[in-house]
């Protein structure tokens, strides 16, 4: 009979049992006991020890014998050292269990042995949040992965230009401002569907959901002067947010208040900018971008530009996803350092701003196209709720300043009260990072040493 679906519990073996001759299927309660402990410590799956339990068990007297004694002092030099180390992070876990035969990304090395940490590179898909406090060594520590995904596409969003003198190290090109934007569908996206997604994001963005209707209808009058033309001067061409902004004045008024027309032009002007980031008809060739390696420096964007680059960009790659197979592996890496401004919940002196963004919406479908986003920041509360929970690998490195959120990073990194703790005695290059695919604990490590920008290491 099946046992499927019954309530099947374990039987101690009746000592009068037949089987019981066999000494492997005797209930032994102290080796049962031995085996928790070991558990517990997080020693028993390795190959060591699941030799000597065997002995223990089924060995000839002075064998099991022997086999226990050396059992019980590897539990006896585990609790020595862990009363040496005082380190909430033990047990350590194994080189097994972290570093999948030395192969993936080594992100850091495990405090107190040095085991390598190395979670597969395809787990970067899973979005990754490196946080700590102001020359910690975030960017430090992605640039040390980045420098193992040489072969893959690098996008990287970086507001402070300092990644250009890493640049020749990670084999990428640098595009510095000005640069602009066109509006070029993806390959294999109509127009249409295409300004439509974008103009989606750019309401909501913006704060302007109602001003979607009015977008459309000068979207609408911008392809029709495009069609215009192209059958005129049989030559192609793009479109621009500035066409659209143009075609607004052409908008049927009398179905709309004219503030929303007014507002709609605003929203606009603050997306395209002083610096015209998005006014150009023939504007950086992302096909290309997306599958390079390059450094887009930022540092002359507003925030909300920052926000609708970014949603832009991965608008972009989800809409051009759609016409691919899903994807099981990484193709590609997208980090955005120091990335409050793209981020963070734009709250003002008149209060709070809505906990999540447009990230929800991208994170969660982007999951096929492969690619893995990094975000580096110094502080949890701000950044939108929707990027916290669609990053499953997040890295503490050097510590935590807003500590009143540890409760939060607890729970997004199933770290005890006691590991949590630690936080605020963390050291630079110091980190903790949890990658729960590759293992379900937090790992207490160390960032290796890479050449220091400061110190001049890199050519200009
Ligand atoms: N892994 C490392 N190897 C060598 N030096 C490091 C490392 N991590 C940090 N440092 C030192 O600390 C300085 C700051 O590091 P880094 O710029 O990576 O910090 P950060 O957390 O990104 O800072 P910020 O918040 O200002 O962006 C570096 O210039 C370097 O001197
Ligand atoms: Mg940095």
């Amino acid at each position: 009979m099946s046992l499927i679906g019954r309530n099947y519990s374990f039987q101690n073996p009746d000592p009068n049992s037949r089987l019981y001759r066999f000494k492997s299927l005797r209930y032994d309660p102290e080796m049962e006991e031995l085996k928790q402990v070991l558990k517990a410590i997080n020693k028993w799956e390795t190959r060591k020890i699941q030799k000597l339990y065997r002995r223990a068990k089924k060995g000839t007297a002075r064998g099991s014998q022997q086999a226990v004694i050396q059992l019980l002092k590897i539990i006896e030099d585990y609790k020595v050292e862990h009363m040496e180390a005082d380190d909430p992070y033990m047990p350590h876990a194994t080189a097994e269990q972290i570093s999948n035969n030395r192969q993936g990304i080594h992100v850091c090395n495990q405090t107190g042995d040095g085991i390598p940490m190395s979670p597969d590179a395809d787990e970067f898909q899973l979005n990754t949040l490196v946080i700590g406090p102001p020359k910690a060594g975030k960017s430090s520590a992605i640039f040390y992965g980045l420098s193992q995904m040489l072969f893959l596409p690098i996008l990287i969003l970086d507001i402070k230009n300092i990644w250009r003198h890493r640049a020749q190290a990670l084999n990428a090109k640098v595009i510095q401002p000005p640069f602009h934007i066109d509006l070029e569908p993806p390959y294999g996206i109509t127009w249409y569907d295409w300004i439509f997604s974008v103009l989606d994001g750019l309401a909501l963005i913006t704060g302007l959901q109602y001003g979607v209707v009015p977008f459309i209808e000068a979207a609408k009058i911008a392809l029709q002067q495009r069609e215009k033309y192209i059958n005129h001067t049989q030559s192609n061409t793009s479109l621009s947010l500035m066409d659209i902004y143009h075609a607004l004045d052409f908008v049927n008024t009398s179905r709309f208040k004219r503030d929303y027309i007014l507002s709609c032009k605003t929203a606009l002007q603050l997306i395209i900018g002083p610096n015209e980031l998005f006014s150009a008809r023939e504007g950086l060739p992302l096909n290309e971008i997306f599958t390079g390696r390059y450094i887009i420096e930022c540092c002359y964007l507003s925030m909300i530009q920052c926000r609708f680059l970014a949603f832009y960009f991965l608008n972009y790659l989800l809409q051009a996803s759609y016409h691919c197979l899903e994807s099981s592996h990484l193709k590609g890496i997208i980090f955005i350092d120091d990335s409050s401004s793209f981020i963070n919940r734009p709250d003002n002196a008149f209060g709070s701003a809505p906990s999540t963004g447009f990230w929800g919406h991208i994170l969660s479908k982007l999951r096929g196209a492969g690619r893995g986003l990094i975000f580096a920041d110094q502080l949890v509360d701000p950044i939108f709720d929707d990027v916290k929970q669609l990053c499953t690998n997040w890295i503490i490195v050097g510590g935590l300043r807003d500590t009143q959120n540890y409760n939060e990073v607890m729970s997004a990194m199933n770290l005890t009260r006691d590991q949590a703790d630690y936080i605020g005695k963390m050291k630079p290059r110091e980190c903790i990072a949890y990658f729960p695919n590759l293992y379900p604990k937090p790992i207490h490590g160390v960032i290796p040493f890479v050449p220091s920008i400061a110190e001049g290491d890199f050519d200009e």
